[in-house]
């Protein structure tokens, strides 16, 4: 049996002709850039992030990148964020001229761990990133008393885990701003690359909404050095077809995820830790495993296709060297990224697949080797 770790064709299926539709009434439309599927969009985001105001952007990337140009951060700042996430958090803040500072994760969610951040506070700190890895938030509360105390900007990012919640509070809406990014690996995402920015701080949304056009005010009057970040309408279209299904197949995942903890409880398989505090959308199911990148050689060659986020943390990418971060600096980063895996759970999988995962990976880890 071959089972991937997404289907995008399983999806692409049950959508393929309203997809095909909103997409050609845009080309019939002509308005390629901007236009009401755009606006449309940033309204219906807004409203399901309980935010006031959204912008879309050209990607997650760019969602982080406009929100930290439109805070007015740039050289000789500091920003503090978590060493175990994609390369766009840290490459981000790289990119304004500021420095990143990272701090370790919580070995149990894989989330910045709140008791680390003020020891990371100087006075050339302007933000803080935390980052709702794998679609679980961060443990917020902490994290914005801190800010709040040291007058820190918060930037959500929430690139994985748009609608999560938590303590009831939904993803991007506690911060300064939320970040999402709709790749379309994601739980909602797009024909190709696309993003979004929300926020409840007004002036802080209309700076974003200049910074995503050249930083133009009016025509041809450019009040800041902003970028391209505009959202292709396009993208809007064949988002706005998937977000109704989005609330269910973050519900298919959790039961799938549901499926697999119970079938790996008592053996030494550590499934995903999910806090009380969160309701997570799965975008992807980690867990940790001994002899992790052996086993998933093994799952390869049985046909299920499995993945390591991440691999190698971001004080050891060779771009970041300048940081000056030495092995053992940041450990539970460090030996997070030598026992993750991640597994298919995506809504499509059916019970066969699932049963296939559930059977084969304790037969590859061997009945001994799985027992605690
Ligand atoms: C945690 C995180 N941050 C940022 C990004 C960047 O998003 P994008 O690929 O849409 O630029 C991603 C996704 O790829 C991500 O997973």
């Amino acid at each position: 049996m071959q089972v991937p770790l997404l289907d995008l064709k399983a999806q692409y299926a049950t959508i393929r002709n309203q997809v095909l539709a909103a997409v050609s009434e845009v080309l019939e439309s002509q308005r390629c850039i901007g236009g009401p599927k755009v606006a449309e969009l940033e309204e219906k985001i807004a409203a399901i992030s309980d935010c006031k105001f959204a912008v879309g952007v050209s990607s997650g990337t760019d969602a982080i990148l406009n929100s930290l140009m439109s805070l007015g951060i740039s050289v000789g700042d500091e920003v503090i964020t978590t060493p175990f996430t994609f390369f766009a958090t840290v490459g981000s803040i790289a990119r304004t001229g500021a420095k990143p500072v990272l701090v370790d994760i919580d070995p149990r969610t894989f989330n910045i761990n709140a008791e680390l951040i003020e020891s990371a506070v100087t006075e050339k700190t302007k933000a803080i990133i935390p980052v709702h890895l794998f679609g679980q938030m961060a443990d917020m509360d902490p994290i914005m008393e801190i800010a709040d105390k040291h007058n820190l900007a918060v930037i959500e990012d929430a690139a994985q885990s748009i609608t999560s919640t938590y303590k009831g509070r939904k993803a991007g809406s506690i911060g300064t701003a939320g970040c999402f990014s709709f790749y379309p690996s994601k739980n909602l995402g797009g024909i190709g690359d696309g993003g979004m920015v929300v926020t409840n701080d007004e002036n802080l949304y209309e700076r974003l909404v200049v910074m995503r056009n050249h930083g133009q005010d009016s025509q041809y009057d450019h009040k800041y050095i902003g970028g391209n970040f505009r959202l292709d309408p396009i993208q809007a279209a064949a988002l706005l077809v998937k977000l109704p299904h989005l609330s269910d197949w973050s519900e298919a995942r959790r039961r799938n995820a549901a499926y697999y903890d119970k079938k790996f409880a008592g053996t030494v398989v550590k499934t995903p830790y999910i806090s009380p505090d969160c309701v997570t959308i799965y975008n992807q199911y980690v867990i940790r495993v001994p002899n992790r990148d052996e086993l998933v050689n093994c799952l390869k060659e049985k046909g299920i296709g499995c993945e390591i986020y991440y691999p190698l943390p971001m004080h050891f990418q060779e771009c970041f060297k300048y940081l000056g971060y030495k092995q053992g600096d940041l450990p539970e980063a460090e030996k997070a990224a030598k026992e993750v895996m991640a597994l298919p759970v995506y809504p499509e999988l059916t019970d066969e697949m699932k049963d296939y995962i559930a059977e084969t990976l304790p037969a590859v880890l061997g009945d001994r080797a799985l027992k605690r």
